[in-house]
Formats: C-alpha cells, structure tokens, sequence
C-alpha cells in the first residue's frame, strides 16, 4: 500500500506537464522525495502495465521520474565524473534518455537536470514496435533510450572492452536495463504504471535526426494505470 499521505501529495502536486509551449530547454524542478513506497513493496508491486491512461503527470513527478532514472547523486562520482542514479560501465553514462510528450520529444540533461527540445511533435506513437503502435500512445511519456557510443571515448577509465563490438554492445544493452529497472521501481513506487518495450528505431533515428554514432535501443512508457 502506498502511505495515504504520499497519494494525497500525488494528486496535490499534479499540476498537469505542460509542454506546449514548446521551449528550447525546460528546467526541471529539483528532484524531491516523493514519500513512495519501500524499496521492498517496490519490488514486489513492480510489473508492466501496459494500460495507460491519457492523463498528464506533474512537471515535479517527470523530474522525479528522470531524476530516478540516471539523475546526479553525487557531484563527485567514480573516474572523475558525476555519480548518476544508474551504474553504467567504466561510469560512461552513454545511455541518453529522451522523454516523447505530446508536443515534443527532449533530451534529459542529468548535470543541468533540464530538458532540452531535440523534435518537435508527438514521436510518441513511434517510440515503440511497429505492431504495438496504437498502445499506450497518448500516455504522458514515453522513455526512449538512445546509445551514443562515443561517450566510451570519453569513459573515466578507459579498457579494451569499450572499443569491442560485442563486449560494447553488452555494455549499453545492461546500462540501459539498470536505468529501466529504476523508472519501473519508480513508477511502482507511486502507483504509476510502466511499460519497457521495443521502439521503431529507424523511425525514431530520422525523427530525431541522430548521427550514426546514436541508436535508439528501447522505449519506456509512464503513465497512470489504466483498467487491465
Ligand atoms: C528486453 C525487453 C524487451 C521488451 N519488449 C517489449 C515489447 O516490445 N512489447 C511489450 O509489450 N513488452 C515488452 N517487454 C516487456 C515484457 O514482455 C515483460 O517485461 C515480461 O512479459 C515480464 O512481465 P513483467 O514486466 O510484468 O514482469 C520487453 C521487456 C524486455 C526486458
């Protein structure tokens, strides 16, 4: 059970996301304690919930969304960088995680905890698998976590397995699992349904006109849970 007073502040702090104004940059209010579950009841309400409906979450529960899933927690981190949220390998945080809106899609900048517009328009029905588009498309985001295999060029501490194709691919398929399982203890946590998936990621590369050395891998969507 979530404690009644954490609902309470859910709901009273659920002033609607809006992006509609389409800015270049949001500044995200600081991640706060959001008073949610155990770690432990967490873990055991987590789960897919594919029913989402089409009602905005807070701009301070999308903070504390992004913030849970690879916001700085610590300025001095290991190899000389910031410590996020997730662990990532050799600390390269080369996962960058997007957040589709109705309006627009944004890169989460961890260090400024800010939003900065990369597309405009609703991605949303793109950030999944081809056969599953019309599912939870209108929900009030959509995750979707894009590898930029250059930040290993840049990894605190540098070893051969940054530069090895299959021990690299390894490396950016678990890192983006540790930030998933984190917005899924998340979402559980607030009673929040999530939903890690596939995404178009031919579709999503054009759209959000990413280099080669950008991939999408996954998406994830977070919303109010719908009937099942
Ligand atoms: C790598 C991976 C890919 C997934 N892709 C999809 C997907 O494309 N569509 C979907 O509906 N669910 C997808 N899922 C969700 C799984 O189906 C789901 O996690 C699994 O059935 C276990 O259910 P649970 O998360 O409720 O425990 C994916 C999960 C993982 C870990």
């Amino acid at each position: 059970m979530i404690r009644s007073k954490s609902v309470a502040k859910l709901r009273r702090t659920s002033a609607p996301l809006d992006t509609s104004c389409n800015k270049d940059s949001i500044v995200l209010p600081k991640p706060t304690d959001w008073h949610g579950r155990s770690v432990y009841a967490a873990l055991k309400a987590r789960k897919t919930v594919r029913s989402i409906l089409d009602k905005k979450i807070s701009l301070q529960t999308l903070s504390n969304l992004l913030w849970a899933a690879c916001g700085t927690n610590r300025k001095a981190g290991p190899f000389g960088g910031a410590g996020i949220t997730a662990a990532s390998a050799s600390n390269s945080q080369e996962i960058e995680v997007y957040a589709a809106t109705e309006d627009g899609v944004y890169l989460y900048e961890s260090g400024a905890h800010r939003l900065v517009l990369a597309a405009k328009g609703d991605l949303r029905p793109m950030a999944i698998g081809r056969g599953q588009r019309s599912w939870g498309s209108k929900a009030p985001v959509r995750l979707v976590y894009v590898v930029n295999i250059g930040k290993f060029d840049t990894a605190g501490y540098q070893e051969p397995g940054l530069y090895d194709p299959e021990t690299q691919k390894a490396y950016y398929y678990v890192d983006a699992g540790m930030i998933a399982e984190n917005v899924y203890l998340f979402a559980a946590s607030l009673g929040l349904a999530s939903w890690f998936h596939n995404c178009d990621k031919a579709t999503v590369a054009r759209h959000l006109n990413l280099p080669a050395t950008k991939r999408p891998l996954f998406g994830q969507t977070i919303g109010h849970p719908g009937k099942e």
